[in-house]
């Protein structure tokens, strides 16, 4: 089954069950400042699920365009994208469980539909917490349809609860998997385990609750259902495929880029990867240039995450042999792929294929320049016996010209030379400090608290932010951080309270890191390069094209503007003195350090 199979297969089951078909609406939400783009079916629906009444009344269907770009760093892998298109059902205040997971699993296994084998299909449930009790009835509706016990699986939060942002309609679900059949990490593997066995294709939310900005929960007036099935996902594990760039929802991309490029794809693994991050960036950029909506590429919020995943795709592009303007081409494709699912983008068709032309020549004139001073400079470099090319010419380059570092470090490895990454990192660091120096000076604010007490409780809460992902998982995210010299306190989303066992974990790993004395240590790379190495960085946010990014020995590494101790040893003892809800989803954490050195 294609893509575009599914999605007419999707509205015509439930159109047939009584579902009106809703279009679907645009990338850029509407009345929502939480959100720089649309990430699920339910976000355009949230009026309607807290309550309004919809004027296509109590159930509906509809294919939506999304976009999360908070997992750009996983792109390249097989499964992870910044654009997906998901099919949704919904009831408000119309069926409930037992009906919505009836309508899932028919069309899931029905012989007119997906026709899918009972036997491949896993699920998981809600397993209960202080709030909510465990979702029996769902795993009763899952058994009276035949799914055996043992793939059943309860579940946490973490897993089984879904949201539709820090507040605003949420509630239990429950999740349906394939079983690709590939086992491989044994008998502890189930649903939610990463290694590649179980597949999730839908989610079924019961929306229960509203989540409001104090983090109190009230039951909705009506109970809702919000289902979120993902078409690529969906289609690679229909049809047995690898990867979502299998099918043929990406192969003519692919194609496109191969051609360009003169490489085959599935030849060697860092072109490939380079493949798949120009054809999900194109992707990208298309639907959102092409949006009714839509913007384009600029400085600030939503243009700039355009802007950087056009000058992404162009630097994959070089990797692999591209040097002139290109993207347009494959843009060109999406927009036949998609023009009649979204007839907006045959609309804007010309305003795609300029804009992305348009933001490549510009990106590629930074480059040129640079390129061009690099080989003025070139004779007087090699002169250097040592083949280094000084920090302070590489800092030049990207100063003056935008000329990223990597590209220097490209250069001069043509030439057989090394850049002085210690010296640059030291020239951009001087570089900061005196502009932000003179931005105080002009504003007459007083200088940045850079004591030592504050310095060590910044470093502390570098090893705070990665104490806790290892503890809670890694849907900890920093929403907010203040440092006086006396405390550190850190926001981050994750859900619920976090248990006595959990803070003392926490601490303990934090105390070890300080005992083993590690080492903290800065280098100035490009934003992408540093949130492939597994840097924390906040992709919505607006970074220069080359950042600073600290790192404590192999524990923690972050995007950060320092500064910061030179060994943790110094920091003494750390103690979490409150752990208390700031906000609906974020968690907030006082600690101190006791006789640091
Ligand atoms: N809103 C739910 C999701 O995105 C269905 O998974």
């Amino acid at each position: 089954m294609t893509a575009d199979e599914l999605r007419a297969a999707y509205i015509e089951y439930f159109t047939s069950k009584g579902h009106a078909e809703i279009s679907g609406a645009s990338l850029i939400p509407e009345n929502d400042p939480t959100v720089l783009f649309t990430m699920a079916g339910m976000h355009p629906l949230v009026p309607y699920i807290l309550g309004e009444p919809h004027p296509a009344g109590t159930r509906l269907v509809d294919y939506q365009k999304c976009i999360r770009t908070g997992d750009i760093g996983d792109v390249g892998d097989p499964s992870h994208l910044t654009f997906f298109e998901m099919l949704g059902n919904w009831s408000l205040g119309d069926y409930f469980k037992r009906e919505a997971i009836a309508l899932s699993y028919e069309f899931l296994t029905g012989a007119g539909w997906l026709g899918l084998s009972p036997e491949i299909l896993s699920v998981t449930v809600f397993e209960g917490d202080d709030l909510v009790p465990p979702d029996e009835e769902s795993a009763s509706v899952w058994r009276s349809l035949g799914i055996p016990e043992d793939r059943i699986h309860f579940l946490p939060k973490s897993d089984n609860w879904w949201s539709a942002g820090e507040t605003g309609p949420c509630g239990p679900d429950t999740e349906m998997f394939i079983d690709t059949g590939s086992n491989r990490c044994g008998e502890s593997c189930r649903p939610g385990c990463s290694c590649g066995k179980y597949f999730e294709i839908w989610n079924d939310v019961f929306m229960q609750y509203n989540r409001n900005a104090d983090g109190s929960y009230e039951e909705l007036e009506r109970r809702c259902v919000d289902t979120g099935m993902g078409i690529e996902r969906t289609v690679a594990v229909l049809q047995g495929k690898r990867s979502v760039y299998e099918t043929e929802v990406f192969v003519p991309i692919v194609a496109a880029i191969e051609k360009i490029a003169g490489v085959k794809y599935g030849d060697d693994e860092k072109t490939d990867m380079s493949i798949r991050i120009v054809a999900d960036h194109i992707r990208t950029s298309a639907f959102i240039l092409g949006d009714d909506r839509g913007v384009t590429p600029s400085n600030v919020g939503r243009g700039y995450v355009l802007r950087r995943l056009i000058r992404r795709a162009v630097r994959e592009g070089r990797k692999i042999g591209i040097d002139a303007t290109f993207l347009s081409t494959p843009a060109e494709i999406v927009v036949e792929m998609y023009r009649e699912a979204y007839p907006e983008l045959g609309k804007n068709a010309s305003v795609i294929a300029r804009e992305v032309e348009a933001e490549e020549e510009r990106f590629l004139s930074t480059l040129k320049k640079g390129e061009r001073e690099f080989e003025k400079l070139l004779p007087n470099l090699l002169k250097n016996p040592r083949r280094v090319v000084p920090g302070r010419v590489a800092f030049r380059l990207y100063d003056t010209y935008g000329f990223p570092i990597e590209l220097t470090e490209e250069l001069a490895r043509e030439h057989e030379m090394e850049v002085d990454r210690g010296g640059f990192d030291k020239a951009f660091e001087k570089h900061q400090t005196l502009s932000k120096q003179s931005a105080e000076k002009s504003f007459k604010g007083g200088l940045a608290d850079q004591s030592e007490a504050t310095t060590r409780l910044h470093t502390a809460t570098h090893l705070l932010h990665k104490a806790l992902h290892v503890v809670l998982g890694d849907h900890v995210k920093q929403m907010g951080s203040n440092i006086t010299p006396e405390r550190l306190r850190f926001d981050f989303a994750h859900p619920e309270k976090m248990t006595p066992q959990q803070i003392a974990r926490v601490e303990a790993l934090v105390n070890e890191k300080i005992a083993e004395d590690l080492p903290v240590s800065m280098k100035v790379e490009s934003v992408d390069r540093a949130v492939e190495e597994g840097a924390f960085a906040f992709f919505n946010e607006r970074y220069d094209e080359q950042v600073k990014v600290y790192s404590i020995g192999d524990f923690s590494k972050e995007v950060c503007g320092g500064p910061h101790v030179e060994r943790t040893g110094v920091l003494g003892r750390f103690t979490i003195v409150k752990e208390q809800s700031s906000s609906a989803g974020v968690r907030r954490i006082r600690a101190v350090l006791d006789g640091s050195a």
